[in-house]
């Protein structure tokens, strides 16, 4: 597997990852003003022409906002998530992001146990973020606080 920049063609399978992994899947649409805006850093991670897995953030300042991860479900619990997420903090600290904040479904428990294995901490909840039904947790990283424990 390698990691790609987002490019168009890899919307359509990327909106089939999201139907699998989501009840609010995003589609190819809602993905197209992600390909060329400014603010947006998404990667994809390719076999081939087949797309294994993507994620992405918005940064506004210091602080990166994660809106997508996700692996296809065939390719899940291999590593490739947490491949995944390194490679999108190391590429929100070459941004200037100190912060790192998403939302996570409160009932998902693989990704909220990737995330706190990274320091996230959850900072809070949102009620009925998802299809005004189920709740979110807003969880955080400081990025310097743990480049401070990991060096002790
Ligand atoms: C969350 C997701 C990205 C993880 O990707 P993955 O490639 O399966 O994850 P990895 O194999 O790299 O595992 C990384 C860590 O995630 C956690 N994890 C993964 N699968 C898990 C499971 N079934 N149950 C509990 N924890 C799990 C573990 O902490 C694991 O670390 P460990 O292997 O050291 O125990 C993947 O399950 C996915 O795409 N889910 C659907 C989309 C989604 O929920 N995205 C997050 C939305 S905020």
């Amino acid at each position: 597997m390698r990691f790609e920049p987002l490019r168009y063609e890899h919307l359509r399978q990327m909106a089939e990852i999201e139907k699998e992994a989501f009840d609010m899947p995003w589609t190819e649409s809602m993905f197209i003003p992600e390909v060329n805006s400014e603010n947006a850093t998404y990667i994809v991670g390719t076999r081939g022409e087949e797309v294994v897995c993507y994620g992405g953030f918005h940064t506004v300042l210091d602080e990166a906002h994660i809106t997508n991860i996700a692996v296809k479900s065939s390719d899940r619990g291999r590593g490739i998530g947490r491949f995944l997420l390194a490679t999108l903090i190391a590429k929100a600290r070459e941004k200037g992001a100190r912060y790192i904040t998403l939302e996570v479904k409160t009932t998902n428990d693989a990704a909220i146990a990737l995330y706190k294995s990274f320091g996230f901490e959850v900072a809070g909840v949102r009620k009925r973020y998802y299809n005004n039904l189920f709740d979110a947790y807003v969880m955080w990283l400081d990025t310097e606080e743990r480049e401070q424990h990991h060096s002790g």
